[in-house]
């Protein structure tokens, strides 16, 4: 004759057994484990035992327990993977995941970081300004008279309020002067806007590092120095560099940059990559007048300025004929720069 604890505990397997969902489950669980279920309350009968029965029952007890609680534990896991298996069909794994391709820095962006690198070098600190500006910064503080073509709404684009998108990166300067008294060298790069003819090598967006360095006694000679220095780092030892006579209002004298160089491919003829000079009294005057103070007096500092054209130069560094294909979005161009 069995013992009932026994008895119970069998009841209970198959119970277990049988129970067709996890609700069934828990049901048969309360029933003999729970608080006052059938096998719990056996805790209570000991104590009515005798004293040499006790161990012997409680043994007992505690083994039927054991078995009924594993036993609900397998049928648990049981439901738990049905439950996964079933939501897991209705997946179709042979669909194809999504690929995640690995991209690449765009050319210009490349280029934009190693002129940034190579001036940081030499000291320059990087600021910056918006895209959309005002007049006073794109123009009249860069000594730019009303009445001058450049500020034609043939030229620049002009938005309603009439701010407009800044048609070089010169707003900088001004921006930066205002900021901080001198000594001051720094960088800035961003877009800039034009109304151009779009061919080859013009695009209405196009892309410019400007730098600017104030300091007592800066001469031309720095400024060549530095920018030969540079077109050097950029594109080799054996790069020329020639300063041709130009005009800016915002820069007296003013000189565009020409550089060839044999290590390129199109390297024999010269190609026009910027414009400097040394820094305008009235731009100082200008931002004098902005800051509402003398901190720069034009009789005590000078300083050089001047605006790289980064597409110019990233179209010489990796040989690419067209401008416009900087802006295409054409990845069997783009992956040529991975
Ligand atoms: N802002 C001029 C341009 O975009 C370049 C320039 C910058 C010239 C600084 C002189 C000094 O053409």
């Amino acid at each position: 004759m069995p013992h009932p604890l026994e008895q119970l505990r069998d009841e209970a397997l198959r119970q277990i057994e049988s129970a067709t969902d996890e609700q069934a489950l828990e049901t048969t669980r309360v029933k003999y484990l729970g608080r006052s279920g059938s096998i719990s309350s056996w805790g209570e009968k000991m104590k009515a035992l005798a004293k040499e029965e006790k161990p012997v029952v409680g043994k007992l007890l505690n083994e039927v327990r054991n078995a009924v609680t594993a036993a609900i534990e397998t049928r648990n896991a049981q439901f738990h993977l049905q439950r996964e298996s079933g939501a897991l069909a209705k997946i179709d794994i042979s669909l194809p995941g999504t690929p995640h391709e690995i991209g690449s820095l765009h050319p210009l962006h490349q280029m934009h970081e190693r002129g940034i690198q190579i001036f940081r070098r030499m000291g320059f600190a990087l600021a910056e300004g918006p895209d959309v500006e005002t007049e006073w910064y794109c123009f009249d503080a860069l000594n730019t008279p009303p009445d001058h073509p450049a500020r034609n709404e043939q030229d620049t684009f002009y938005l309603s309020d009439g701010r407009l998108l800044r048609t070089h990166t010169s707003t900088v300067q001004i921006r930066a002067m205002e900021s901080a008294p001198p000594p001051l060298r720094v960088i800035a790069s961003g877009a800039a806007y034009r109304r151009d003819e779009v061919d080859a090598t013009h695009s209405a967006q196009f892309h410019q590092i400007e730098g600017l360095y104030v300091d007592e006694n800066v001469s031309v000679a720095d400024l060549k120095g530095e920018l030969e220095f540079f077109m050097r780092e950029l594109f080799g030892p054996g790069t020329d560099v020639q300063f041709r006579p130009h005009y800016f209002p915002f820069t007296e004298p003013s000189l565009e940059v020409y550089v060839r160089s044999k290590a390129l491919k199109r390297g024999e003829q010269w190609i026009e990559v910027a414009g400097c000079g040394m820094v305008h009294p009235a731009v100082f005057e200008a931002v004098n007048k902005a800051r509402d103070d003398k901190a720069y007096d034009p009789e005590k500092w000078s300083g050089y300025a001047f605006g790289l054209g980064m597409d110019r130069l990233a179209m010489i560094l990796f040989d690419i004929p067209d401008i416009r294909l900087f802006a295409q979005n054409d990845l069997r161009f783009l992956r040529q720069f991975g």
